[in-house]
């Protein structure tokens, strides 16, 4: 990545109301500091925390707070600042920016340029725990996301009431780094990246089966962050109901016997292998040809242990760089140093899971751990900590090599 992917980039910085509000000021001095230019627009309710005059003094440009400003709009009318912007970054964006840009209601100035401007758009949430994790600015969220606009964060934490979650706003430093991998180049690109995610099915009848509480967002995330990063990713996908990320070739599987055969058909041709998915440990050792019927007894269902994927693609000799998982409900980190070293993997991402975190939620809390190394990704939405992983696995790639393919 060049030193400064900012530098002469024309950036609207929009700034909604929120305690965060304060914040913006760090980010506009960093904007700066990374060459880009800046024009701040502060939302009516940005005014209430943080006054024009100091984004004013820190972009080096008039600060525009309303739509009917004829002094401002005479200097450069709306229409011109939307066409002057080449990337638009809104932090902190409230729940109700979201909302509105999530419906295309342009009801001020910053909503207007938005709508008006050909521009991407990135915007960095904060707000309330609860509002964020609400189903409506979910919804709202994933609305965006689909129309390629980019979400930095939240990050997880003490929030401003005494209350700790994901709303944060990411620090100001995240922001422009993130903004930054968005627009600098892309540091996976040429490689192939190979994603397994979500549950496995094992089949007991034609009806029934063992499976696991995997949604598959955490793996679905990998794969998107990876093509975001520029790979060609090939996704292995158990029994998911997600839409496929753009850029990616799903290839769905039902059971752990499945998925070994897809992987293993795309090993010889990747060049990292992250392994998301809950893989069944065991299956029932016969499936039965029809439904099974009450007896009035207990039943016994004998199983039978699945192959494990992730342990066999590294005890190959020619293999790629391998990242594994571990989810676990006690002892997380000593018992993923164990899969770390008893699998032979280049790295592992541990979660806690159960109780509602880890599967099936929006976002996770991440150690990851390798030979003499460990990193703590703090809460946050599953995308945000997909670029952070394969950050951390091209760092470790470029190292002087192991016995992974470089
Ligand atoms: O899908 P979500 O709802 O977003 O939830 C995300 C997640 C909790 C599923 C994910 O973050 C996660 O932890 N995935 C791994 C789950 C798991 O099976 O962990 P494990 O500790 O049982 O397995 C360790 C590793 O071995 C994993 O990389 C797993 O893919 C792999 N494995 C396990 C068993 C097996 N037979 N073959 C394998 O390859």
């Amino acid at each position: 990545m060049t030193s400064q992917p900012l530098a002469n980039l024309r950036i609207l910085l929009g700034v909604s109301g929120g305690i965060a509000a304060y914040k913006a000021a760090e980010l506009t001095r960093r904007l700066r500091d990374a060459g880009a230019d800046v024009q701040v627009v502060l939302t009516a309710n940005a005014t209430r925390f943080v006054g024009p005059l100091t984004f004013q003094a820190l972009s080096g440009h008039p600060v525009r707070a309303g739509l009917w400003d004829e002094a401002a709009e005479a200097a450069m009318g709306h229409i011109e600042l939307a066409r002057w912007a080449q990337r638009i970054l809104i932090a902190p964006a409230s729940a109700d920016v979201i909302a509105r840009l999530a419906h295309g209601i342009a009801d001020d100035l910053l909503t207007t340029l938005c709508l008006a401007s050909a521009a991407p758009l990135a915007v960095a949430p904060a707000m309330n725990l609860r509002m964020w994790a609400h189903a409506a600015t979910q919804a709202n969220v994933a609305m965006l996301r689909s129309r390629d606009v980019a979400v930095l964060g939240p990050a997880g934490g003490p929030m401003a009431e005494p209350e700790s979650g994901p709303g944060r706003l990411l620090e100001p430093h995240q922001i422009v780094a993130g903004l930054a991998a968005l627009h600098g180049p892309k540091p996976l690109t040429g490689l192939r990246v190979l994603v397994s995610a979500g549950p496995t099915c094992e089949d007991i009848d034609p009806v029934r089966f063992i499976g696991n509480r995997s949604s598959g967002r955490m793996g679905f995330a990998i794969a998107r962050a990876a093509a975001e990063q520029g790979a060609a990713v090939h996704l292995v996908a158990g029994p998911v109901h997600l839409p496929t990320p753009a850029g990616v070739v799903r290839e769905d599987v039902r059971n752990a016997r499945q998925m070994r055969d897809a992987v293993m058909q795309q090993i010889p041709q990747c060049d990292i292998f992250v392994a998301a998915a809950a893989v069944g440990d065991y299956r029932p050792a016969e499936v039965a040809a029809h439904k099974l019927k009450k007896t009035g007894k207990a039943l016994v269902l004998e199983l039978t242990e699945n192959p494990d994927i992730v342990a066999e693609v590294a005890a190959r000799k020619k293999k790629p760089f391998v990242a594994g998982f571990a989810a676990e409900t006690e002892r997380v980190e000593a018992r993923a140093r164990s899969k770390l070293e008893r699998k032979g993997l280049d790295l592992i991402a541990a979660n806690r899971v159960g109780n509602g975190t880890g599967f099936d939620a929006e976002d996770n809390e991440l150690t990851l751990l390798w030979s003499g190394g460990k990193e703590q990704l703090q809460r946050a939405d599953k995308l945000a900590l997909a670029h952070r992983l394969l950050e951390r696995i091209a760092a470790l790639r470029a190292k002087p090599a192991k016995a992974h393919r470089q």
